[in-house]
């Protein structure tokens, strides 16, 4: 079976945790390459929910083994909350998850820093999750974080290690923010316990991923955001901090590109965002209400309301370029099954200029007005269909439309939360 990389084509959240849930059923490896705990994936599975913020969704399949890339930054005290809630729901975590020897940690002091920054900011803050994800990465960059592999020292350098980074963190704490300083020998104690609760998952990953490398074991890449968070690619500074597009499945695995094999875009059949930033084809108001209402568009992670639109074609291929998408997935389709108009942003409007490519700077984002194609709903229920002759005709009218216009082939469409609501299609929908 050739690999995949699944990878948010919008703002995130599009429903990547139930595709590579599903599609990591025949794999060996599931494996995550950037991020942290920002990222939150929901799975129904009967009627058990599971919300995911760091463990990749293929650990509910059992015998898959999982893997955190160095290309993440990887909250200790998060991570073992969360194995420790799956091991009580029966599931065997820590035989099948191996972490990165070279991921770095988020440290409570990159949480604290994180929501500093982003109050001075006021109104112009990113609105990020508060995990501390810009500042772990911060450090880096600027070459001076601590590691997954750090919790391999002996107790007294662990000790010594994690004491000497909280020290300056406080000074920055105290000093430039004026804040309250961080117990730095309370917390390097915690961090000798998780690393004993951690130490026999962290793995060198050149060793650990030979067998993906080889071609021998197969592999699912689990992208986390989505390609307009990207740090380079996205709608900067409103961003996340790391390459969620296709070259962080490299940098963030150390795999070679042979490795990577198809490169699935995952799309809402509209399109969402939280926090704050341009968002070209939004609705606003009512409209955009009952989008939210109808999708329960309100953050896994945060539980923010999330702000809801129209699906954009124009930054939706330009996630297809970029990333190399070989085909896409299009989820929620059933969340329009009520509406009787769906529309589509298929150009903007620039300073008095028509534009059908994305014009990438922040500041023209803004100013960008969507001009929208609009088509007649279907008006029934998508819920039940799995063949693509069950959809009602102008929902695959819509499906087409997108189809064509991408340039990539949907190769799935979601109808409904569940595991099993899915069409496959080999050929695309316009067949
Ligand atoms: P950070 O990643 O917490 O620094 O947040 C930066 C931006 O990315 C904010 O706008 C967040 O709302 C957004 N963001 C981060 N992770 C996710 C996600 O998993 N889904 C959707 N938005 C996200």
């Amino acid at each position: 079976m050739e690999n995949r990389v699944i990878i948010g084509g919008q703002w995130g959240d599009e429903g990547k945790g139930k595709i590579v849930d599903t599609l990591s059923r025949d794999v060996d490896w599931v494996i995550r390459y950037q991020g942290g705990a920002n990222a939150g994936h929901t799975i129904h599975i009967e009627d058990q929910k599971h919300v995911l913020h760091l463990v990749p969704s293929g650990i509910l399949h059992d015998g898959v083994q999982c893997f955190l890339g160095g290309g993440m930054v990887i909250d200790p005290w998060s991570l073992r909350d969360e194995i420790l809630a799956l091991e009580q729901k029966g599931i065997d975590v820590r035989e099948r998850l191996q972490l990165s020897a070279t991921s770095q940690l988020v440290m409570p002091f990159h949480k604290r820093l994180d929501e500093l920054r982003e109050s001075r900011l006021k109104r112009k803050c990113i609105g990020t999750t508060g995990r501390g994800i810009g500042p772990a990465y911060l450090d880096k960059m600027q070459r001076t974080g601590m590691r997954m592999g750090d919790l391999m020292l002996p107790r007294e350098n662990l000790e010594r290690k994690a004491i000497e980074k909280i020290l300056s963190a406080n000074e920055v704490l105290s000093q430039f923010y004026e804040a309250d300083p961080l117990p730095a020998k309370v917390l390097a104690e915690e961090i000798v316990v998780l690393s004993q609760f951690l130490k026999p998952m962290i793995v060198n990953p050149y060793d650990a991923l030979r067998a993906v490398r080889d071609g021998v074991a197969s592999a699912l890449f689990e992208g986390a955001q989505g390609t307009l968070l990207d740090i380079d690619h996205g709608t900067y500074p409103y961003v996340t901090s790391s390459n969620c597009t296709i070259g962080g499945a490299l940098t963030g695995t150390g795999l070679p590109p042979r490795s990577l094999g198809e490169i699935v875009g995952v799309f809402k059949a509209y399109c969402t965002r939280v926090g704050n930033g341009p968002f070209m084809s939004e609705l606003l108001g009512e409209a955009g209400d009952q989008l939210r209402e109808a999708g329960g568009e309100y953050g896994a992670t945060t539980g923010r309301a999330r702000r809801c639109g129209w699906f954009d074609l124009i930054a939706g291929r330009y996630a297809a370029d970029i990333n190399g998408m070989t085909g896409m997935i299009i989820t929620k389709l059933d969340v329009l099954d009520k509406l009787p108009r769906v529309k589509v942003a298929t150009a903007y409007e620039m300073d008095g200029e028509t534009l059908d490519t994305y014009p990438v700077l922040s500041e023209q984002l803004p100013r960008c007005k969507p001009l929208f194609t609009e088509f007649e709903g279907w008006e029934k229920s998508t819920e039940g269909c799995r063949r693509l002759t069950d959809l009602p005709a102008n929902a695959r009218k819509y499906l087409e439309f997108l189809e064509e216009r991408m340039g990539t082939l949907i190769v799935g469409i979601s109808v409904g939360r569940d595991r099993e609501a899915m069409v496959w299609t080999e050929t695309g929908v316009s067949g």
